[in-house]
């Protein structure tokens, strides 16, 4: 891990870093998704939005103040980014108090730059009260930024107005391309020829300058993980075509958030060009992390934090082992659910019980997965199970996988006994696996189910939290 100060203070000291520029420094958070304390949200209608959420909606507030009060702390950090979903799903009273908390942020000194994205305009916003979702003021989308002028547009030395974009000037030497990534406000997540072609005028603007430029948009650029592959909004659309074109141009550094996850991930253009994709997690979703960067003229520094308490009741848990429960929740209420509540089961799945067919084998394999170790799975299926992990059950084994792949640091490498049964696991599975391969029709992602599996679970660069890259 680097520690950024240590290594500030040796550069200063040396006297053959004469050149040295003075770094450029800020913190990162992203998809805040603010929900307005004056709201309502408790009772039935409350329970089952949340239940079926990996972020946390009425804890945002104490967990947005416990964040924020750190990088108020932090005196030699000025600058914060966001790279939008600033509220939870449009509410205009949500963004009126957002926009207060940034405030006492300048109190203190900060200088906020941020977009907006898809959660911070809706038509249907609502408010939780017993049974009920009562409707609230939603904010129209065309207001988003006069409303946050203050944040990065009015100072900007160059604006896209149609798609809300912007270059801000961040400090000499430093330049940010904050990228708006609404798209059309339907399929379409990506960025508009006319908007591309700006930006790409942007990034020559400033290297003729001499000027150091990185971007900032919501949806990552780029795949963060083998199954973001097959979903299609976990990356911008037309990810490959925009990465080359950004790499090409000589962007090298982005930063993303929108998936909820930690990672970094690269591209390499067909030219041999890099592009680096930060992704940052939520600050209100297990982990609930942010990062402060350290940029200086030869590389780039990340180390990431994460909420440590905040001001809540959190039944005797330690906030990460509730941001864990409230992550959890949403997949063991479905196993629960399979086993002992299948009309519960069907509604989450947003349907009747029409299918009263499926009622006995769902029923069965949810007591069973309730009840199934990794070795009893291993005896089922003819392969051994290192004796370190053959206690525990498949359910929670799989949970924190999927958990993994958010937090980010995927654990399970080569050598390790999860990274063993699985691939075991994979191999006695081929009889079905290769009948999936074979009619994947070319998909690169599925035709390769074992490398699918395997490079989902383990991260062998363990990048996604501190890392230092060239710049
Ligand atoms: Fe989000
Ligand atoms: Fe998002």
């Amino acid at each position: 891990m680097n520690d950024i100060t240590d290594y500030d203070m040796a550069d200063f000291l040396n006297p053959d870093r004469s050149d040295f520029m003075k770094p450029l420094r800020f913190f990162l958070v992203t998809d805040l998704h603010y929900f307005d304390t004056s709201f309502k949200a408790s009772g039935s209608a409350y329970e089952r939005r949340s239940r079926t959420d990996q972020k946390c909606i009425a804890e945002t507030g104490a967990i947005i103040d416990a964040g924020f009060s750190r990088l108020a702390d932090d005196k030699e950090t000025e600058i914060i980014l966001i790279p939008g979903d600033l509220v939870y799903r449009g509410e205009y009273q949500s963004h009126v108090g957002l926009r207060e908390k940034l405030y006492k942020l300048r109190e203190n000194g900060k200088r906020i730059f941020l977009i907006t994205a898809r959660h911070d305009y809706s038509e249907n916003p609502v408010e939780f009260d017993g049974e009920n979702e009562i409707p609230v003021k939603g904010m129209p989308r065309e207001e988003l930024r006069d409303f946050y002028r203050e944040f990065g547009f009015d100072g900007a030395i160059s604006e896209h107005k149609e798609s809300m974009s912007y270059v801000a000037r961040l400090q000499p030497g430093f330049r940010l391309l904050a990228l708006n990534c609404d798209g059309d406000c339907k399929d379409f997540k990506g960025l508009w020829d006319d908007q591309m072609e700006w930006a790409l005028e942007e990034i020559k603007k400033a290297h003729d300058a001499g000027d150091y430029i990185f971007a900032m948009t919501h949806y990552p650029l780029l795949p963060f993980s083998p199954f973001a592959n097959l979903l299609g909004d976990a990356k911008l659309t037309d990810w490959e075509k925009r990465a080359d074109e950004f790499a090409d141009a000589g962007l090298s550094l982005i930063f993303t958030g929108h998936m909820h996850a930690q990672s970094l991930t690269q591209h390499t253009s067909p030219q041999g060009n890099t592009v680096t994709d930060i992704q940052t997690g939520s600050l209100v979703g297990c982990p609930c992390a942010y990062r402060k960067v350290t940029i200086d003229d030869k590389n780039v520094y990340v180390k990431s934090f994460t909420i440590e308490d905040f001001d809540w009741d959190k039944g005797c848990r330690t906030a990460q082992e509730y941001f864990r429960w409230r992550f959890d929740r949403m997949i063991t209420d479905i196993l629960d659910a399979m086993a002992n509540d299948f009309a519960f089961f069907t509604r989450l799945f947003g349907g009747p019980e029409k299918n009263k067919k499926l009622k006995i084998p769902v029923t069965i394999a949810g007591k069973i997965l309730q009840k199934l170790t990794l070795n009893g799975l291993g005896r089922l299926l003819c392969f051994k199970v290192d004796r370190s992990i053959e206690n525990i059950l498949v359910k929670d084994a799989a949970l924190e996988i999927v958990r993994n792949v958010f937090v980010g640091d995927e654990p399970y490498v080569k050598g390790t006994p999860m990274y063993d049964a699985v691939s075991k696991l994979l191999k006695r599975l081929h009889p079905v696996t290769h009948i999936i391969e074979k009619k994947s029709d070319g998909n690169s992602v599925l035709s390769d189910l074992d490398d699918f599996v395997l490079s989902s679970i383990g991260d062998e660069a363990q990048m996604d939290y501190n890392c230092t890259i060239p710049r």
